[in-house]
């Protein structure tokens, strides 16, 4: 710059002259550039194409000692339609070191950037290490599920992308590849038909009951789904007016679960009592109408027999969320309206009785403070 400062306006016109000339054919150079490859792989570390001149292949697999096939081709467009279209395929198979390879690839390791605590970029997922599965990862068990089981591993999306693995709609098939029999109970469920195939967005999925990473044991008392802990998941629904208006669910239940021999009980701490679950199930949760269902009458003396031995038809007569305040409980609606009576009419004469005392003490203390005075 300074050299250009100096230089007399005659020799200048030269050095501009070259100057287009060198922005030309830098210029050309890269449309040619641009014309020879496609755009993607201009912006692609060079690495990244040669591991793909194997793996690009389609088709290119192994057969493994054991017979089975051994899928060797990675389908770039994934990649590039993923989170970490611009990782190199190095940065996660960190210990591909030599081609071909002398030592088989190991599994990916998905903390190296997303590390417990990671300020910024890639996010951490501390809570995962103190859940079940975390524990189990650490302690090496291959059967834990790792980031990539959850995330995917070449098709990672931002989590609340529709396309992700862990979204609202398809994290319960992606918890199912583990948990089975939990997966075949819900997707019959009301939830599960609700969320999946009515595409009711404010039916529950396996992480709105269990958490996203801090999914614990039934028996840690930390755990959402904790005995005593099972009312606060089912409540966040319903115990909400709006969403039983919205599709119609019978209501009450919360507060007559609350004011029930179990609800007490659980209000104390009793983790031996019956909580929403143990009536309604966990993952196979039916109406009362429907035959399956564990309330339906024809189930309800198996239902409650779990834990009351002799429970038989007339154990389980009348109902359990009883709300004494509506007309539709028959007979106990006039029980409790005759208890109800009863009470305030009580109350009432009892305040009456109370009054007239009051009064009676009045009068009496009134005249004696007369007669002080007189004297
Ligand atoms: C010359 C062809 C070739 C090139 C280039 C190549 N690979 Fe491989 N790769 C293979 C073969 C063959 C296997 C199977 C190795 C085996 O199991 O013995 C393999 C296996 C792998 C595996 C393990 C798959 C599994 O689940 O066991 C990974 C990961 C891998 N390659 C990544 C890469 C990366 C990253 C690059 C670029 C740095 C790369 N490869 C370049 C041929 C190649
Ligand atoms: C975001 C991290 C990430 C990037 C980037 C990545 N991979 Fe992978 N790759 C994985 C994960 C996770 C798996 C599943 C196996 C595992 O858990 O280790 C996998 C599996 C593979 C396999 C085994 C076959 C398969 O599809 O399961 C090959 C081969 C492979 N990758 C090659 C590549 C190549 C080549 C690139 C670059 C073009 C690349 N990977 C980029 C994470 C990554
Ligand atoms: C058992 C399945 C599962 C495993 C294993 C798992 N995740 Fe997640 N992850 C989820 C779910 C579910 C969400 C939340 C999705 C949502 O918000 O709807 C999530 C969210 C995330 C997010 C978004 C930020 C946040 O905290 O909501 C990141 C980043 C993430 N996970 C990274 C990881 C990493 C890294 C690992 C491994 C250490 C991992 N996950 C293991 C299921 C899993
Ligand atoms: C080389 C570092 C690196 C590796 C290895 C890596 N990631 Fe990431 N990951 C990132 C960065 C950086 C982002 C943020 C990208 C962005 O926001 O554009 C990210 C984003 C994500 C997100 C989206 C989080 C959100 O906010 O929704 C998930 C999920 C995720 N990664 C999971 C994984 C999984 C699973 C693996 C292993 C297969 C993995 N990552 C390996 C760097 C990495
Ligand atoms: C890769 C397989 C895998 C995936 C995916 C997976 N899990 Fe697990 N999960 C396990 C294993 C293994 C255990 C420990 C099994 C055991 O102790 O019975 C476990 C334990 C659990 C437990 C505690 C069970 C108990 O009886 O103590 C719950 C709850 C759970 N997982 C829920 C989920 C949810 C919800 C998801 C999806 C977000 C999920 N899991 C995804 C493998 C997986
Ligand atoms: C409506 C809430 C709810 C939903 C949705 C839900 N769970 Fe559960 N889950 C529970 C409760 C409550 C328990 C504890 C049951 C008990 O103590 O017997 C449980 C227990 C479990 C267990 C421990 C073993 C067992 O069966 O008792 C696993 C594993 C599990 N759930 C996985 C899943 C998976 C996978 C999904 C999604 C396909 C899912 N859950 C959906 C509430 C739910
Ligand atoms: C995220 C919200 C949500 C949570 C959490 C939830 N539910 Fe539901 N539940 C719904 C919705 C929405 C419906 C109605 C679905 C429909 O219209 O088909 C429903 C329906 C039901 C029904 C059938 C009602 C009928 O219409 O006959 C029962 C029983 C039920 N839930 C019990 C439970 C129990 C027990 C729990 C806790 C273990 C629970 N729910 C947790 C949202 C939730
Ligand atoms: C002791 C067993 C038991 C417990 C505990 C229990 N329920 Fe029920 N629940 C039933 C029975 C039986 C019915 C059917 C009769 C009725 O509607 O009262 C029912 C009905 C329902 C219905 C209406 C379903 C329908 O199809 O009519 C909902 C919603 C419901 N319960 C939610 C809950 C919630 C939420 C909890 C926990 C706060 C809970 N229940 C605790 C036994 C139980
Ligand atoms: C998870 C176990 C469990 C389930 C399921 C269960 N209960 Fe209970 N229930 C208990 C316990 C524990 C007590 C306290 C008994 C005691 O202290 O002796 C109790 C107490 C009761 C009581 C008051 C005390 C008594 O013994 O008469 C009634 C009434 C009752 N249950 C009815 C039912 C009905 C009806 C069902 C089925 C719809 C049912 N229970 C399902 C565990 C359960």
């Amino acid at each position: 710059m300074k050299n250009n400062m100096t230089v007399s306006g005659h020799s200048s016109r030269p050095a501009k002259a070259s100057a287009a000339v060198r922005i030309f054919i830098a210029a050309a150079a890269v449309s040619m550039l641009a014309v020879l490859m496609p755009m993607k792989a201009w912006s692609q570390p060079p690495l990244y194409q040669k591991c793909l001149l194997c793996h690009g292949r389609p088709g290119f697999k192994k057969i493994l000692p054991d017979g089975k096939v051994l899928e060797l081709f990675v389908n770039k467009a994934e990649l590039e339609h993923s989170i970490h279209a611009k990782l190199h395929c190095t940065d996660c198979h960190a210990d591909v070191m030599e081609i071909p390879h002398m030592k088989v690839p190991g599994t990916v390791n998905c903390y190296r950037c997303h590390y417990k605590d990671n300020p910024n970029g890639a996010k951490p997922a501390n809570e995962f290490f103190q859940s079940v599965h975390g524990k189990l990862d650490e302690q090496g068990d291959p059967k834990a599920p790792r980031c990539q089981n959850c995330h995917g591993g070449h098709n990672v999306q931002k989590v609340d992308s529709p396309l992700s693995t862990v979204s609202h709609l398809n994290v319960a098939y992606t918890c199912g590849k583990c948990h089975k029999p939990q997966y075949d109970n819900y997707v019959q469920s009301i939830h599960g038909t609700a969320l999946l195939d009515r595409h009711i967005k404010s039916a529950p999925t396996c992480t709105t009951c269990h958490g996203k990473h801090l999914i614990l044991k039934p028996d840690s008392p930390d755990s959402t789904i904790y005995p005593l802990n099972v009312i606060n998941v089912c409540s966040k629904c319903h115990e909400n007016k709006e969403l039983i208006r919205k599709y119609n669910i019978p209501g009450g239940r919360i507060s007559t679960y609350k004011e029930s021999y179990h609800g007490i009980a659980d209000e104390f701490g009793s983790v031996r009592v019956a909580n929403c679950s143990s009536c309604h199930r966990a993952h196979l949760i039916l109406p009362e109408s429907d035959p399956r269902s564990s309330i339906n009458k024809a189930n309800l003396a198996k239902t409650c027999g779990k834990c009351h031995k002799d429970a038989n038809v007339n154990f389980t007569k009348g109902k359990i969320h009883v709300n004494y305040k509506s007309k539709s409980n028959g007979i106990l609606y006039y029980i409790g309206m005759f208890f109800e009576i009863l009470t305030i009419s009580t109350l009432t004469l009892l305040f009456i009785h109370i009054l007239l005392d009051l009064f009676r003490r009045f009068k009496s203390g009134e005249t004696k403070g007369k007669n002080k005075r007189g004297e």
